[in-house]
C-alpha cells in the first residue's frame, strides 16, 4: 500500500516534535510493508517568513492531494502583533476549513504514574479516560469579524448541518466507549447553544437510544473537568468551549505535551498534531514533550491508515515508556525530545508481548 504524507513542522518546538514523528512513522511502515512518501512544507510563521502567507497555495496543495498531514505547531512572540494584518494561526484554521476536518478528537487518559505530576490532588484523578470531539470548523472562529477603532465583533454561527454531522460523530464513538455523551454548550446564554440542544435531542433520541446523553453548561463542565473528571466519557462541544476546555483537560494527565489529537472530516484524509502549541519558551533546548505528537501519528495509522494495530502498538510504547520513567522534564523525567522519541520507538514490540501475556 502506498501513503502520501505531508510534514509541517511549523513554528517553536514543533519541528522538534515532526522529526520523531517522522522517524516513528518510517520505522512502522518499513513493518507493515506501507510505501511511505513523505514530504515537508511550510505552515505558520514559518511560511510567512519564506512567502508573507501563513498558509502558501503549495502547501494546500500537496495536503489536498495528501492522505494525512502531521502539524507540529504554529505561532509565537515573532509573529504576535496585535496590529498585523496576517498570523500564523490563521494558516491552521485556513487548513482545517479548507478540507473540511470538522471533527477534532482529543483523547485524555491518565497514566496512574503520572498522577503525582499533576497539580490536581490524585484523588480527584482516579479512572480519567475522556474523549472530547470538539467542532473544528465553525462558531466565532470562523463567523464574519469586523474591526473598527474602538469596537470589534466576532460573530458565532453554526448550522444545523454542522451540528448534525460532528453529534453524530461523537455519538458513534460514545456507543463504541462506555455509551455516555455530554454536550456542553452555554444554552442559557447563547442562541448557537440551543440550537445545538434540539439538534442532539433529535438525533440522540431517534438514532442513539442506546447512548445516555446530557447537556452540561460549559461553566459547570469546566468544575466537573477538575472536581470529577471521571464522570465524562465523550464529550462533544462547538469550536471555542473545545478548545479551552482540553487545555483544562490536559492538566488531569499530568502536562500539556501529552494529548494528541486527529481531526477529521467526511473521508479518511485527516490532519494529526499535539494539543500543545509552539512553546518558544522551550523551543531549540531539545526537551520538548514528543509524546502527543507520538500519539496523534498513532491516531493517524488508525484513521488514516487502516492499521489499528500499529496505533495500538504506539500507544503501549508511550504508556510503558512513562511507566519506566522514560519522559521529558514536564513529567518529571530527565530525557530529551530525540530519547524520548527513540525509547518509544524501542518498546514497540512490547505489544507483543502484551498479546502472549493476556492472549
Ligand atoms: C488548538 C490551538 C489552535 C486553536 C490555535 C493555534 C489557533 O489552540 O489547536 O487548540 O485555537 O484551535
Ligand atoms: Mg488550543
Amino acid at each position: 500500500m502506498k501513503a502520501n504524507i505531508v510534514m509541517l513542522p511549523g513554528d517553536g518546538i514543533g519541528p522538534e516534535v515532526t522529526a520523531e514523528a517522522e522517524l516513528l512513522m518510517r520505522g512502522l511502515a518499513k513493518e507493515y510493508e506501507l510505501d511511505l512518501e513523505v514530504e515537508s512544507a511550510l505552515i505558520g510563521g514559518a511560511a510567512m517568513d519564506a512567502s508573507g502567507e501563513p498558509l502558501p497555495a503549495e502547501t494546500l496543495a500537496a495536503c489536498r492531494a495528501s492522505d494525512a498531514i502531521i502539524l507540529g505547531a504554529v505561532g509565537g512572540p515573532k509573529w504576535s502583533d496585535p496590529n498585523a494584518e496576517k498570523r500564523p494561526e490563521q494558516g491552521l484554521l485556513q487548513l482545517r476549513k479548507e478540507l473540511g476536518l470538522y471533527a477534532n478528537l482529543r483523547p485524555v487518559r491518565l497514566h496512574p504514574e503520572l498522577a503525582n505530576v499533576s497539580p490536581l490532588k490524585s484523588e480527584y484523578l482516579e479512572d480519567v479516560d475522556m474523549m472530547v470531539v470538539r467542532e473544528l470548523t465553525g462558531g466565532s472562529y470562523f463567523g464574519d469579524k469586523q474591526e473598527g477603532e474602538d469596537w470589534a465583533s466576532d460573530s458565532c454561527v453554526y448550522s444545523r448541518k454542522e451540528i448534525e454531522r460532528v453529534v453524530l460523530q461523537a455519538a458513534a464513538i460514545a456507543r463504541e466507549r462506555c455509551g455516555r455523551l455530554t454536550m456542553i454548550d452555554k444554552a442559557n446564554v447563547m442562541a448557537t447553544s440551543r440550537l445545538w440542544r434540539r439538534v442532539t435531542d433529535e438525533i440522540m433520541q431517534s438514532r442513539f437510544p442506546d447512548v445516555q446523553y446530557e447537556f452540561m453548561l460549559v461553566d459547570a463542565a469546566a468544575m466537573f473537568i477538575v472536581s470529577n473528571p471521571a464522570r465524562f466519557d465523550v464529550i462533544v462541544t462547538e469550536n471555542m468551549f473545545g478548545d479551552i476546555l482540553t487545555d483544562e483537560a490536559s492538566m488531569l494527565v499530568g502536562s500539556m505535551g501529552m494529548l494528541p489529537s486527529a481531526s477529521l472530516g467526511e473521508g479518511k484524509l485527516g490532519l494529526y498534531e499535539p494539543i500543545h502549541g509552539s512553546a518558544p519558551d522551550i523551543a531549540g533546548q531539545g526537551i520538548a514533550n514528543p509524546f502527543g505528537m507520538l500519539a496523534s501519528v498513532g491516531m493517524m495509522f488508525d484513521y488514516s491508515l487502516g492499521l489499528k494495530e500499529a496505533a495500538h502498538r504506539v500507544e503501549l510504547a508511550i504508556w510503558n515508556c512513562i511507566s519506566h520513567g522514560q519522559c521529558t522534564p514536564d513529567l518529571g523525567g530527565s530525557l530529551t525530545t530525540t530519547e524520548a522519541g527513540t525509547a518509544v520507538r524501542e518498546r514497540l514490540g512490547e505489544y507483543y508481548l502484551s498479546q502472549v501475556a493476556y492472549g
